[in-house]
Order: structure tokens, then C-alpha cells, then sequence
């Protein structure tokens, strides 16, 4: 996944100003042991990049667009601009310990001027818990609490254990930036700060309960973690302090757009105490948000309500002002047995999110109990803000814009329960392609067209590696869709055209995960234009470059062991922000689209994708009756 507004930051022309600046921190030096052997991502060769961006091209745009792109690339690659660019970005990576990281981050996050919420941060949605009042709530997030100290443990003591994918192990650093960090606006470009690496790490998280923050340390004077019970009695004491319901959601403030939110920041940290309240909040551990109840819907709408509910809060009447969206990590219990998280992209993609969560889900499954020492606890402490008239005009302005935004995002979450990835697996399909074809059908059904299509793919084989993106919509998946179309076409044919898609998917993924995919190139490549003062090369002026860009479909597989879903908002405005679970029996599919669109209805698409499924699946086992 990567934000709407990229695009927009990486306009031609407009000069990006770039320092060469080390990761958000540095992995501290016995860890730098396995990072240390880890490779360095490589700038794929040009004319390589130019054969796929071509092939790319080919389901999405005009042929006359095509045939003019085409003579577009020859004069880049041979020009003699296309192996300028390709020299000055060899030259990067050989200086850099990655070359597009640094550049990644701030175009997709930190120089994105639209609102955090919604737009670029991640929700988790996790299955409703069985506890109903706020005893139960409080109960779970003191174990949540304390599973995730337990966790941090780990990234203490470097104890991490190494990930792989593909049987290679994978860069570690993302772990090392969720915890103590946390974004903040800046006019032209947010920065993230990581607190864990200073001289006093905290050793606080903040809670927040009724729109009202506070100081909650985790730790014994001996350096123990609270145990849960000492834990329930600290939040039980916020719980008790913080019961008026009329306070300022100041946390909604971090909502906005992010130079609203900028100068509204300034303005904000004017006040002593608001800046010391406002450095508490940054420097924590964690946030957990204490929600309050949200109004009741049906069994099978939970799940997509309660994504809403992590993607934006509800609105101002409900919980959006119940968060510090720039903070990195933030849990959300409901009193209700709603939970789930939220999370600011720009430290971390979706899998270390979701392994932290695998890992604490496991911990609350613990009953062993751990005595708490008897020394009284000090009083959590209540995080002060005055609010002034100019304070509180900001306030009121975000709590529209939260409200429209909230009444713009439309949410649907499909249970697929009919199968799971062992039925493609049985059919020596690649899951995550198998469900990726699915997609492409369901929007060919719903649009009688193919898009550009974004699944997010791992660079984290290589050192300080992010993502690259897997286009979906090859010529291959084309003819399959269309001929999932044709009444008049024999099953078998459509299987094998089903199995030559899903085959030509995995090798872009395979493609993509070695880093030869081509959209961190060419964003490598007119970045590099860019810093060299040179006039934007076309081929980033073409139509055809536009509609590439324009990812109606931005997916992304976040497998877990805990049967959750992550969900994220669309890439643009008439497009579809699909992300999806895909476990043995079922898969969890989170889909959104924004109610301003017309031509998008999240529900209708996610019919679409289960029938697509279903249909998929009949082929499967229709051909195999056949061969028997
Ligand atoms: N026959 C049988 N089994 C197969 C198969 C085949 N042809 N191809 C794959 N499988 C199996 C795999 O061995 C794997 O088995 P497991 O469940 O025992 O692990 C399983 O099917 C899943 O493989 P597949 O569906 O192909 O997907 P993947 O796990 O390789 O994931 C990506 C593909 C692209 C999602 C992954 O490489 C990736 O990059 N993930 C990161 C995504 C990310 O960062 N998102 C950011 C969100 S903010």
C-alpha cells in the first residue's frame, strides 16, 4: 500500500529537496549482526524496467496510447537521458545502505500532506472479545498491555527471532521502529521520532479515555513490567478520573490534513504545559485508547463497523477525538468487546504489526499469574491542556473534517468462510494469487475493464528494505477474465488460462521480492531527475504514465495466525483499498472505497469478490471431475 498523494509529492518539476539521512534510527550493534549480512537492494538493469513498464501498460491503456508510450521509452532508454538517470541512481546505491528507503518514506509518507487517518494509516480488525461492560474492558487491555512488554522484551534484548521469507531471512529494522516513535507535522514534510534509542528510553505509555490523555508508567522501580493485576488497578484509576464526557477531543487534531494539523501544532505547543503534555504523548511506548461504546449493528456488519471504528474513530460524536493518530502504535479497546489497532505507516508495513499482534494474542492466552509486588503505585498522571479560543476554533474545524471524512469512507469486511488458501494450494496454486485473480475478476465483472492494480510485495530481503509494488493486471489475467466472460468457452480452457495468470503473478511477485519489480525504478529514476535539476524526462509527462499511477485497486496480503484483518483506505478517489487475510478455511477480506465516488460500492465489490471466488473455485473442481 502507499498514499494517495505520492503522485502528487513527486510532481514534475517541482524540486524535492533530498538530504541523504540514515533510517528513522539505527538497529543497535548485535542485532547489526544478521543486518550486517543481509544484501543491498539493486537498481534493476533500465532496459529491463522499460520491457515490463511497457508489458504493464499493455491491459490498462489505448493501443494509441501504447504505441506512443513505446516510442517514448526508446528515446529514454537511448537517448542517453533513461542511462544518465540509471548512472546517477548506481552511483546512490553505491554510497547509500539502500538507495530508496530514504526517498520512499518521505514521498509516500511524510511529505503526503493528506490526513493520516483514512488516507495512509493502517486499522487491525480483531475478532469481538466476550466481555461487555468496563471491567471486562479494562481486564483485557491490562493483559494486552501487558503482552505487548513482554514483546518489547524482545526488542530490548535484540532477541528478536529473524524472519524469513522465501528461505531468506529478512531485515529486522521495522520491529526496532514501532515501539516509543511517533510522527510529527512539519510545514512542508513530518519527521518520525524514535525515543526507544535515546539516553532515557520511557518507560510510559499513554491512555486515553473520554478524549482525556494520561501518564501511565509500565514499569516496578526494579524495572519489572506492571503485572496485569497491577496494571487493571493503574487503568481502573484513569477509568475513575477521567468520567466527565464533555471534554475537548484534542486528539482530533491530529486528524487533519497534515499543514492544517502543522499549524495548528505550533499553535498548540505554544503553552508550556500543552507542549509537555504533547512530548508525553510522543515519547510513549504505546497508545492504548479506552472507546467508548459505538452504536449496536447486526452480527454480519460487525466486522466492517469496527474497521470503520479503527480507521477513523466513528466521528467527533463517538471516538475520533479518543486517539493521537501521529502516534505509531495505537490499541483500541471498546467497552463494548470491541478491539483492534491503528497504526502510522511511514515506521512499519503491516507484517511486523501483525506478528507483534500474533504474539500477544498468544500471551493473553496465558493463564499463568504473576504476583504483583506490594508497593503502592503512583497515581496515573492526567496529561493537561489549555485550550485556548484559537486552540479550541481548531478543534471545532477538525471535527468537521473528521465527520465528513467518516461520512465519505465506505467500509465493507467479507468473512469469506466457503474455503481458504488450502484449496488453491490443493490445485498447486499460489494462494495469494489465486485470491489476487479473484480481485480481477470481480472489478472486470463490475467494470468491464482492467485497472491499474497495486499488491504490495516485501523488499525486506534486502537491508532496511520496504515495499515494491506487484501489478496484478498482467495481459495473462486479462484473458482469463475475459474469458471467465465468454459462455461460449469450454471450462477447461478458462483453468488454464486461470493457471497461466496466476502463474505469470507469482513470478512478478518472485520479481518484486528480488527487487526487480519496476515502480520504485522508475520512482527511483524521476527522483533522481529530480535532484539533478534535469527537465522531467516524458516518459513521466505521458498519459499512459497517469493511468499506471492510478491504482483504482491497491491491495495487500497481510497474513496472520490470529484470524484478523488489516484494512486501509483507497489509493485514490474512484478506487478501491482491498486487504485481506487469507488463513487455511476462510479468508478475511477488508475492502474500502469512498462514498463521494459514484462508480464504487464497497459491499457491491465485495460480492463481487466472493462470487468471483466461488465461481473460481467451481472451475477448479468442475475440470477436476472432468479428468477423472
Ligand atoms: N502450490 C502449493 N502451495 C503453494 C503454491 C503452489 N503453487 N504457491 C504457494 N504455495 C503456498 C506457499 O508455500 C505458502 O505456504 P504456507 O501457508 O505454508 O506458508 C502459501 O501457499 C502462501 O504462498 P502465496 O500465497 O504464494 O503467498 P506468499 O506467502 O508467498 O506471499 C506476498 C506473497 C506478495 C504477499 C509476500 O511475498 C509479501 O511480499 N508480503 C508482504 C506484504 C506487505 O508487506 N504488505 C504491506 C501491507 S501494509
Amino acid at each position: 500500500m502507499l498514499c494517495l498523494c505520492v503522485r502528487a509529492a513527486l510532481r514534475p518539476g517541482i524540486a524535492q529537496p533530498c538530504r541523504i539521512l540514515r533510517p528513522v534510527t539505527q538497529i543497535p550493534e548485535r542485532s547489526l549482526v544478521h543486518q550486517g549480512g543481509l544484501p543491498k537492494l539493486p537498481v534493476p538493469p533500465l532496459k529491463q524496467t522499460c520491457e515490463r513498464y511497457l508489458a504493464a501498460l499493455e491491459p490498462i491503456v489505448s493501443k494509441e496510447e501504447l504505441e506512443h508510450t513505446e516510442r517514448l521509452v526508446q528515446e529514454f532508454l537511448h537517448g542517453g537521458v533513461g542511462q544518465r538517470l540509471q548512472k546517477g541512481l548506481e552511483r546512490r546505491a553505491r554510497k547509500t545502505e539502500n538507495w530508496l528507503t530514504e526517498w520512499w518514506t518521505q514521498s509516500a509518507y511524510l511529505d503526503c500532506r493528506m490526513p493520516v487517518a483514512v488516507y495512509t494509516s493502517p486499522g487491525v480488525v480483531l475478532p469481538r472479545m466476550n466481555f461487555q461492560d468496563q471491567h471486562g474492558q479494562m481486564r483485557f487491555a491490562a493483559k494486552l498491555i501487558a503482552g505487548v512488554l513482554d514483546f518489547k522484551k524482545m526488542i530490548d534484548t535484540e532477541t528478536l527471532p529473524v524472519e524469513y521469507l522465501s528461505e531468506k531471512p529478512l531485515c529486522m529494522d521495522q520491529y526496532y521502529q514501532i515501539l516509543s516513535s511517533c510522527r510529527i507535522p512539519g510545514p512542508k514534510r513530518d519527521t518520525v521520532v524514535n525515543y526507544n534509542t535515546g539516553q532515557t528510553p520511557p518507560t510510559h505509555i499513554t491512555v486515553v479515555h473520554n478524549f482525556q490523555f494520561f501518564f501511565l508508567d509500565v514499569y516496578n522501580s526494579d524495572g519489572s513490567p506492571l503485572t496485569v493485576d497491577q496494571l487493571y488497578m493503574q487503568l481502573e484509576k484513569i477509568w475513575n478520573s477521567s468520567l466527565q464526557t464533555n471534554k475537548e477531543p484534542i486528539g482530533i487534531l491530529t486528524s487533519q490534513h497534515r499543514n492544517t494539523w502543522g499549524k495548528a501544532y505550533n499553535n498548540l505547543i505554544k503553552d508550556k504545559t500543552n507542549k509537555e503534555s504533547v512530548r508525553a504523548i510522543h515519547k510513549s511506548i504505546f497508545t492504548v485508547c479506552l472507546d467508548a461504546p459505538m452504536p449496536r449493528v447486526s452480527d454480519e456488519m460487525y466486522p466492517s463497523r469496527v474497521a470503520a471504528q479503527m480507521l477513523h474513530g466513528g466521528g467527533a460524536r463517538w471516538n475520533s477525538g479518543n486517539r493521537w493518530f501521529d502516534k505509531t502504535l495505537q490499541f483500541i479497546v471498546g467497552e463494548d468487546g470491541t478491539c483492534g489497532l491503528v497504526y502510522e505507516h511511514a515506521p512499519a508495513e503491516g507484517p511486523p504489526i501483525v506478528f507483534l499482534i500474533d504474539y500477544v494474542v498468544k500471551y493473553m492466552q496465558q493463564t499463568q499469574v504473576i504476583r504483583s509486588p506490594m508497593v503502592p503505585l503512583p497515581m496515573p498522571q492526567k496529561l493537561r491542556f489549555n485550550i485556548t479560543p484559537e486552540i479550541k476554533r481548531d478543534i471545532e474545524k477538525a471535527k468537521q473534517n473528521m465527520n465528513i471524512m467518516v461520512h465519505d469512507l465506505d467500509v465493507h469486511v467479507l468473512m469469506f468462510s466457503h474455503f481458504g488458501k488450502k484449496v488453491p494450494k490443493k490445485q498447486k496454486l499460489s494462494p495469494d494469487a489465486f485470491v489476487q485473480m479473484a480481485l480481477q475478476l470481480a472489478y472486470f465483472r463490475m467494470y468491464n475493464l482492467c485497472c491499474s492494480s497495486y499488491e504490495s510485495a516485501s523488499l525486506r530481503m534486502f537491508k532496511y528494505g520496504r515495499t515494491d509494488a506487484i501489478r496484478s493486471s498482467t495481459v495473462d489475467a486479462l484473458e482469463f477474465v475475459q474469458a471467465m466472460q465468454d459462455p461460449a468457452r469450454e471450462n477447461s480452457e478458462k483453468l488454464a488460462l486461470l493457471q497461466k495468470a496466476v502463474q505469470t503473478h507469482k513470478e512478478n511477485t518472485y520479481n518484486a521480492i528480488h527487487g526487480q519489480a519496476i515502480d520504485r525504478h522508475l520512482l527511483g529514476l524521476k527522483l533522481q531527475g529530480i535532484e539533478d535539476l534535469t527537465s522531467m524526462p516524458e516518459i513521466f509527462m505521458d498519459t499512459s504514465y497517469a493511468v499506471a499511477q492510478h491504482f483504482n485497486l491497491s491491495t495487500s496480503q497481510v497474513g496472520s495466525k490470529t484470524d484478523c484483518v488489516m484494512c486501509f483506505g483507497p489509493m485514490v478517489p474512484d478506487g478501491y483499498g482491498v486487504c485481506y487475510n487469507p488463513m487455511d478455511e476462510h479468508i478475511n477480506i477488508a475492502i474500502t472505497a469512498f462514498n463521494s465516488c459514484e462508480e464504487t460500492n464497497a459491499a457491491n465489490f465485495a460480492r463481487a469478490v466472493e462470487e468471483a471466488l466461488l465461481d473460481m473455485r467451481a472451475l477448479l473442481e468442475d475440470t477436476a471431475t472432468a479428468r477423472q
